[in-house]
């Protein structure tokens, strides 16, 4: 497998976003699917993908803790691009044990209730939701944080065992920017409000001018530490 990740990778160093999507729609048609947290990056792979007027399996993970600004775009990027966005949520058994034992906000209670609560939210529901997959695409950029400069183009997740796609991976700050202004992506509204990285509500704050892109998402936690499992550290 290694080998043929590696063989990907060299033959798609220097395509663009968009060949490298329908590269991958073509060869592995009916066993790939794109995960979308309604955030810029996959807002601008839900852009690409409804321009290429191809179909594949899109979903969100709903971890119950989403912002009501979530939904919307949810609701509204459905009807903009005619596309089916499906939604998976936790085990309710599994939620409600969690909180029977660690309480309604453990995630504030150090780092391990912290990915337990990530584990029971999104990584279960991502597992069920890639059953009989062979393809995952993701909107990760190595520019987003420390954990993910050492991310590449096309990698093996060997925990969920699957072929990762980040389409994106190589693009900095300016080329996203530029892609959104040029093709008007619609956007998640609490970018403009200082959200730059959007996930669960309690664990996500706006940012001050200056600081880190996903110096918002678990704030109270070191840099290193801040990955919710559903993509490994590299
Ligand atoms: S996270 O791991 O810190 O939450 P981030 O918000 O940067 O991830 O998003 C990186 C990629 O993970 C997204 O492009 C998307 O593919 C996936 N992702 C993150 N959160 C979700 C979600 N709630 N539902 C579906 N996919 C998600
Ligand atoms: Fe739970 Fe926060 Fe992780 Fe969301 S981001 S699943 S609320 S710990």
């Amino acid at each position: 497998m290694k080998d043929h990740i590696d063989s990907l990778n060299r033959q798609f160093s220097g395509s663009s976003a968009e060949d490298v999507l329908s590269w991958f729609l073509t060869e592995y048609s009916g066993k790939i699917a794109f995960s979308t947290s309604l955030g810029s990056e996959d807002q601008v792979i839900t852009h690409m993908v409804a321009s290429l007027k191809r179909t594949l399996k899109i979903f969100t993970l709903d971890t119950g803790r989403l912002f009501q600004e979530t939904y919307d775009t949810l609701d509204i990027t459905q009807k903009k691009y005619g596309l089916f966005i499906e939604v998976y949520f936790p085990d309710t058994a599994r939620v409600e044990e969690m909180v029977r034992t660690n309480g309604i906000n453990l995630f504030y209670d150090g780092v391990d209730n912290r990915r337990l609560c990530c584990h029971i939210r999104k990584i279960e529901p991502l597992e069920r939701a890639l059953e009989g997959m062979a393809v995952w695409i993701t909107g990760l950029r190595k520019a987003q944080s420390v954990t993910r400069s050492a991310a590449n183009m096309v990698e093996w997740d060997g925990s969920m065992n699957i072929i990762k796609v980040n389409p994106l991976i190589h693009w900095d700050n300016e080329t996203l920017s530029n892609f959104i202004r040029e093709k008007k992506v619609l956007l998640h509204e609490l970018h403009s409000k200082g959200y730059p990285s959007i996930g669960c509500m309690p664990c996500t704050r706006a940012i001050q001018e200056g600081e880190d892109v996903r110096a918002g998402r678990w704030w109270w936690e070191l840099p290193d530490s801040k990955e919710c499992g559903l993509h490994k550290k590299h």
